[in-house]
């Protein structure tokens, strides 16, 4: 027998490609007034529109000169140490507002005291780099690598920048893809990284940002991608594992929440499933609510995510949105390498790079100490 609300409810709302594409590009051409105060981050935020092209496979729709010019702005705010000029510490800015070009020496000066690398800039920095197809050749690897070895603190951690005073797991997650992205550690110590990101896993098996803070999806996703990025999954047991996997599932009410009893939010469909993916687990979970979940967030009129159903939309969400999608294998996206957030397209080609790297490069690289 025809049973209507049957139908309906096996009818899947669909994923809106080009409704997304064109809302990112909108973030590629000129930020709303209202986006000033994230001037610092701005290179976050052409992370999250030029990936979010490249999961969308629509790259394309980015003409050369344009591209061209992101690569070029991306390069602009790469800073290489200078310690007559005071420029201490290498890596990306995510903002030029201390770029400035003037005729006076003091003034010239005194913003170059103020040039230092920010781990998450230099992260999405080299990533959106990457992805735009460049080759990387006008980074200076060891300049960056050493400005991450800069940060590392005594127990492991990291400081988003020398002057910074945020440190916690967000930017060991940095300090890991920046050196896996350009593969080379350096100085980096990987074996205490690995021991700050063990002593924060928590009794349930969640990791936290700090020793003895709660587990929260986020901080798990940047513990067990470093870990994985940097060779050293190995360090976990199997029954951590097991009890990681276990506190990872159930974040998932429908679509997926980032500690217990908090609401669901799009952008957890990527941090825990990415994780998850890593832990070769993500299969367990029930793919039909997520996805529902994650469209619901969708916004038919301007495009983009949010993280809640009728909420404003912005790149992040999008972004997050899609590769939690991508990861259920949803027609039209690219598929997504989850340890590194960029398209396994991308990875391939970042592969193909180091190699280049390996045979024509490799004395370049000296430091102090074996990685
Ligand atoms: C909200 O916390 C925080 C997020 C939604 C982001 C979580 C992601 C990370 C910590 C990883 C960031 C990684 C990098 C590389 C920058 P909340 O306390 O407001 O939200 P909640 O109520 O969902 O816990
Ligand atoms: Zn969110």
């Amino acid at each position: 027998m025809y049973n209507a609300l049957t139908v309906d409810e096996d009818k899947q709302e669909p994923l809106l490609h080009r409704k997304h594409a064109k809302y990112f590009l909108q973030f590629l051409n000129l930020l709303p007034a209202r986006l000033a105060s994230h001037d610092s981050t701005r290179g976050s935020i052409a992370f999250f529109a030029v990936c979010g092209l490249d999961i969308l496979n629509s790259l394309d729709m980015l003409k050369d000169h344009h591209r061209d010019g992101i690569i070029d702005w991306i390069y602009g705010g790469q800073v290489i140490p200078d310690r007559q000029a005071g420029i201490q510490c290498g890596g990306f800015q995510g903002s030029r507002a201390l770029k400035i070009i003037s005729d006076d020496p003091v003034l010239q000066a005194n913003a170059k005291c103020y040039q230092w690398g920010h781990l998450a800039m230099t992260y999405t920095g080299i990533a959106t780099l990457a992805t735009l197809g460049d080759d990387l050749s006008r980074i200076d690897r060891k300049a960056i690598v050493d400005g991450v070895a800069a940060v590392q603190r005594p127990d492991g951690s990291f400081s988003a920048s020398v002057e910074g005073n945020e440190y916690d797991m967000r930017f060991v997650y940095c300090a890991a893809a920046i050196c896996a992205m350009l593969d080379y550690w350096g100085d980096v110590d990987k074996e205490r990284m690995a021991q700050y990101i063990l002593q924060s896993i928590r009794y349930d098996y969640g990791v936290s940002q700090h020793f003895e803070a709660e587990s929260h999806g986020g901080t798990t996703f940047c513990a067990i991608a470093a870990l994985s990025l940097s060779g050293q999954l190995d360090k976990l047991s199997e029954s951590t594992i097991e009890g990681m996997k276990r506190w990872l599932i159930f974040r998932q009410i429908d679509g997926f929440q980032g500690r217990p009893n908090k609401p669901v939010d799009t952008c957890y469909s990527f941090w825990i499933g990415a994780s998850l993916q890593i832990l070769n687990a993500f299969h367990l979970t029930d793919f039909d609510a997520n996805r529902k979940s994650i469209i619901s967030t969708q916004d038919n009129v301007v495009g983009g995510f949010a993280k809640w159903p009728s909420c404003s939309t912005d790149p992040f969400h999008t972004y997050f949105g899609l590769c939690g999608l991508s990861f259920m294998d949803e027609p039209g996206l690219s598929e997504v390498m989850p340890s590194l957030n960029i398209s396994i397209r991308v990875y391939k080609r970042l592969k193909e790079i180091h190699e280049k790297w390996r045979i024509e490069n490799v004395d370049t690289l000296t430091t102090t100490s074996q990685n």
